[in-house]
């Protein structure tokens, strides 16, 4: 048996320490947000955040992260800056690869002092959308900042 504090609530999984983070949180939590692409750590689809940091969710253990806090895109508020700014741009386009670009750019941006729009790009690099939507997501970013300004959180 193995707990899992996600979303801010502790599961009990009857599963194997070496089960893969991502079909724990889909298949056994039903957490169907997080993404499975590539399924080797290459494209970062399947970010989720484990004590605030990005982690590819295909690349980790549930027996490596124990007593550690994940979030998935679930878990983030609506009103959440990186959510707002998101639907403001219309940046998805099929939306498969969203959820782990969201992750991804939550960490980067709750990171103190937050990074300006130009470092936030910078390490989106090894981030994968098959839609190419990088321009969406550049202004995204930019846009969450904004939120976050006028929000105070930055
Ligand atoms: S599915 Fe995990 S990095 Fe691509
Ligand atoms: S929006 Fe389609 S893969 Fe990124």
């Amino acid at each position: 048996m193995i707990s899992l504090n996600v979303n801010g609530k502790v599961h009990k999984l009857d599963v194997d320490q070496d089960m893969i983070l991502l079909w724990a949180l889909r298949d056994h939590l039903d957490l169907k947000g997080t993404k499975y692409a590539c399924g080797i750590g290459e494209c970062g689809t399947c970010t989720v955040l484990i004590d605030g940091k990005a982690v590819r969710s295909c690349t980790i253990t549930v027996g490596e992260i124990k007593r550690k806090k994940i979030t998935t895109i679930e878990g983030l508020p609506e009103n959440h800056p990186v959510k707002q700014a998101w639907i403001k741009e219309q940046v998805p386009q099929c939306g498969y690869c969203q959820p782990g670009v969201i992750m991804q750019v939550t960490a980067h941006l709750s990171q103190k002092p937050t990074p300006n729009a130009n470092q936030v790009i910078s390490k989106m690099d090894d981030v994968l959308c098959r839609c190419g939507t990088y321009p969406y997501i550049k202004q995204g970013i930019k846009t969450a900042i904004q939120i976050m300004r006028k929000d105070g959180k930055s």
